[in-house]
C-alpha cells in the first residue's frame, strides 16, 4: 500500500517536474540574440504603419524604426496617448517624421475610413480587433504595400496560438460569451498566422513582399496585467522587457535576411529565430475557411455600395 502511494505520488511529482520544466524552457529566450537593434539597416525612404504603436511593443517598434530615419505611422483609438507617443519618439529620436492616425481597429468603418464612425464588427472583440480589423487594414493597404515593393508585412501571433481549442478555431462560438478569454485569445493569435500564411498564397506569390508571423516573447507591457487571461506567475518570472520584445518584429520588419533567405509564411521566435508553427496553424484547409468567413463577415457587415 505504501509503496503503491509513493510510486503514484512519485510519478506525479515527476510529470509535474516534466510539465513545469516544459513551460520553462517555452519561456526562456536565448542568451545570445540573433538579431539586435544595431543590426536594424538605415530606412530612409521607407514607411511603416505600426497598430498598436502608442504602447508596449509596437511604441519601442516605431521607435527604433523613427531611428533609423522611417517615416513612421502611428495607427491608434486614442488621439490623447498617440499624440503623446508621436512627440515622445521625435524628442528621443530626433526624426519628425512621426505621425499618428486614428483608426479603432474594433470598427469595421473606422478601418475602412480611417475616421471613427463605429460599426461593431458585431464579433467577440478579441477575434474582431486582433484578426478582422488586422485583415481588412491589410487588404485595404495591399495595392499601396505591393507598389511599395519591397515590402514587408508583420503580423504579431503569440506562442499561445499553440493552446487554441481543438479544431483550432470555433467559428460556430465566436460570438459565445461563455467562452473563456484566454481561449479566444488562443483562437485569435492562430488566426493572426493562418491569415498571413493565406494571404501569401492568394497575393504574395513570386513577388517582393514579405509575409511573416511573430511570438515576440513574454513580454512585460499592459498586456500582463489583463485580469480576464489569468496568466501563471511563472511568465512573469520569465518575461522580458518591450526593447527585447520588439526586436523579433524589428527582425522580420527590416532584416535583410528576410529577403536573402526568401523568407515567407514563417514563424519566429525571440529573438529573430524561425520556429515550428502548431499543426493547426499548417492547416490549408483551416486558413482558406478563416479567410473565406473573414470575408463574408467583412462583406455582410461593409456591404459594397
Ligand atoms: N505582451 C506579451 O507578452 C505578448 C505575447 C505574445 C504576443 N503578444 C502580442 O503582441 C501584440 C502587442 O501586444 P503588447 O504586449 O504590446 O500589448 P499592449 O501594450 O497592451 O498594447 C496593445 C496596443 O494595441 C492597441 N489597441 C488595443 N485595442 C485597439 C483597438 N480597438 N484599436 C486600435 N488599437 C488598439 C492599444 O491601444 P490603447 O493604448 O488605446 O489601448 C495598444 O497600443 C498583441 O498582438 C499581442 O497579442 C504580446
Amino acid at each position: 500500500m505504501f509503496t503503491q502511494l509513493f510510486t503514484q505520488l512519485s510519478i506525479q511529482l515527476i510529470s509535474q517536474k516534466k510539465k513545469m520544466s516544459d513551460l520553462e524552457a517555452m519561456l526562456k529566450v536565448p542568451e545570445v540574440k540573433h538579431f539586435t537593434f544595431d543590426k536594424i539597416p538605415d530606412l530612409t525612404g521607407k514607411v511603416a504603419v505600426v497598430t498598436g504603436g502608442n504602447n508596449g511593443i509596437g511604441y519601442i517598434t516605431c521607435r527604433e524604426l523613427a531611428k533609423k530615419n522611417a517615416h513612421v505611422f502611428i495607427l491608434g483609438r486614442n488621439v490623447e496617448k498617440g499624440q503623446v507617443a508621436v512627440e515622445k519618439i521625435k524628442s528621443e529620436t530626433g526624426n519628425q517624421k512621426v505621425e499618428f492616425l486614428k483608426l479603432d481597429l474594433k470598427s469595421l468603418k473606422s478601418v475602412k475610413e480611417f475616421s471613427f464612425v463605429t460599426i461593431r464588427i458585431g464579433i467577440q472583440e478579441e477575434f474582431g480587433v486582433n484578426h478582422v480589423g488586422h485583415f481588412l487594414l491589410t487588404k485595404l493597404l495591399l495595392e499601396k504595400i505591393k507598389a511599395s515593393q519591397p515590402a514587408r508585412i508583420v503580423n504579431l501571433s503569440s506562442h499561445a496560438h499553440r493552446f487554441a481549442t481543438e479544431g483550432g478555431i470555433l467559428f460556430d462560438k465566436l460570438n459565445d460569451p461563455s467562452q473563456e478569454a484566454s481561449s479566444r485569445y488562443q483562437q485569435s493569435k492562430l488566426a493572426n498566422i493562418l491569415f498571413t500564411n493565406e494571404l501569401n498564397k492568394r497575393y504574395l506569390k513570386g513577388i517582393q513582399v514579405y509575409a511573416n508571423s511573430v511570438h515576440p516573447g513574454v513580454v512585460s507591457t499592459d498586456m500582463l496585467n489583463r485580469n480576464d487571461l489569468t496568466i501563471p506567475d511563472i511568465f512573469f518570472e520569465y518575461s522580458i522587457s518591450p526593447d527585447d520584445g520588439a526586436i523579433t518584429t524589428l527582425y522580420c520588419a527590416t532584416s535583410p535576411e528576410i529577403e536573402e533567405k526568401n523568407y515567407r509564411s514563417k514563424y519566429f521566435e525571440p529573438f529573430g529565430n524561425e520556429s515550428e508553427k502548431s499543426t493547426y496553424a499548417q492547416d490549408e484547409n483551416l486558413a482558406k475557411r478563416l479567410w473565406e468567413y473573414t470575408e463574408d463577415l467583412i462583406n455582410e457587415k461593409l456591404p459594397q455600395k
